[in-house]
């Protein structure tokens, strides 16, 4: 069913609203239509928990084309990936020599590759391993947290002593209240406690979400803190909230759109209906419109 559906035209369909399509040309073009609009990207080729060498191979020679091309065109981007989609899960050692190869090309090509951060039992591995390429290739990796993690104050403490840049995103995994906060007003609360100390450090950061009220506090205190705006970036989901990712670029912040392709769409996809399900009726509304 999952294989029928990432390549079947139906398929295409319905990822259509998150995912810019499913080739790496699809994805430069819509990298220069938001470049356009005065937005950096982050490119992704979809993609995780690979299972053979020549596959997380593969994915990495996706990478390296994005860098080649991302330097080619003068494009404002940068890259993001999976560690389990270069090996992760049967073959650190190979995760680590793939992501050290595409880090080295991002260095060469002046961009910048940013790690995903999957589910939790990855969460301690993922850091260790961000740590040891950033100190073979410092500031051209960085790292993601989650603020619905317990550990992620620590975390963040841990990365910024080290320089290394953090996406803070919310989080998008289920986690079991052992390790994560059950309730959202926790996770949301969480979320602008750690956003204010990221963005009053010296670190450079990405606060990763589309929630207004979060995004308001942050602009009120930046404001109130007479920090400027180039200290960090907004990061949103490449198709929502596209009306806030104007405002805030033509306010002067710096925002980056997250920009996903490929034909390994399926978990993305099913990862964003989750966050929101008044996509899933969305979504039916819209399919069977036209
Ligand atoms: P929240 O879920 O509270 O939503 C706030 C508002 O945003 C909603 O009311 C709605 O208006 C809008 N919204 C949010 N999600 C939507 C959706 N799917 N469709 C339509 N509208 C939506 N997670 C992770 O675990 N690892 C990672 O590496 C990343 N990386 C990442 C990069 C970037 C650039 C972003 C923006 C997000 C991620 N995430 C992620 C996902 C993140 O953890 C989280 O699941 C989503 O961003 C949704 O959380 P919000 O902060 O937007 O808030």
């Amino acid at each position: 069913m999952r294989s029928f559906s990432e390549r079947s035209s139906l398929g295409r369909k319905l990822s259509g609203r998150f995912v810019a399509g499913m080739s790496v040309e699809d994805a430069l073009h819509a990298c220069e239509a938001v470049n356009r609009e005065g937005i950096a990207v982050s490119l992704d080729s979809l993609g995780e928990s690979v299972t053979t060498e020549s596959q997380a191979r593969a994915s990495a020679q996706i990478y390296h084309e994005l860098l080649d091309a991302i330097q080619a065109r003068g494009l404002n981007a940068n890259v993001s990936a999976k560690l389990t989609q270069m090996g992760m899960d049967f073959d650190p050692t190979l995760a680590e020599r793939i992501m050290d190869e595409i880090v080295a090309h991002a260095a060469a090509a002046d961009s910048f590759v940013r790690v995903d951060m999957e589910g939790s039992e990855l969460t301690e591995a993922t850091l260790v391993m961000v740590e040891s390429i950033n100190a073979r290739a410092r500031g051209r990796v960085g790292a993601v947290l989650q603020s619905y993690l317990y550990r992620t104050e620590a975390d963040a403490e841990r990365m910024l002593g080290q320089g290394i840049r953090i996406r803070l995103c919310k989080g998008a995994y289920k986690e079991g209240p052992a390790v994560a906060f059950p309730e959202k007003s926790d996770v949301d609360a969480n979320y602008l406690k750690l956003a204010k100390r990221m963005i009053a450090s010296p670190v450079f950061c990405g606060m990763a979400t589309h929630d207004e009220a979060i995004v308001k506090e942050i602009c009120r205190f930046v404001k109130d803190q007479g920090i400027a705006k180039s200290a960090f970036e907004f990061q949103m989901l490449y198709g929502i909230r596209r009306d806030l990712q104007r405002k805030l670029a033509a306010q002067g912040f710096g925002v980056r759109v997250y920009i996903p392709f490929g034909t390994e769409w399926y978990p993305y996809f099913m990862r964003r209906l989750a966050e929101r399900p008044a996509n899933v009726f969305f979504l039916a509304k819209n399919f069977f419109k036209s």
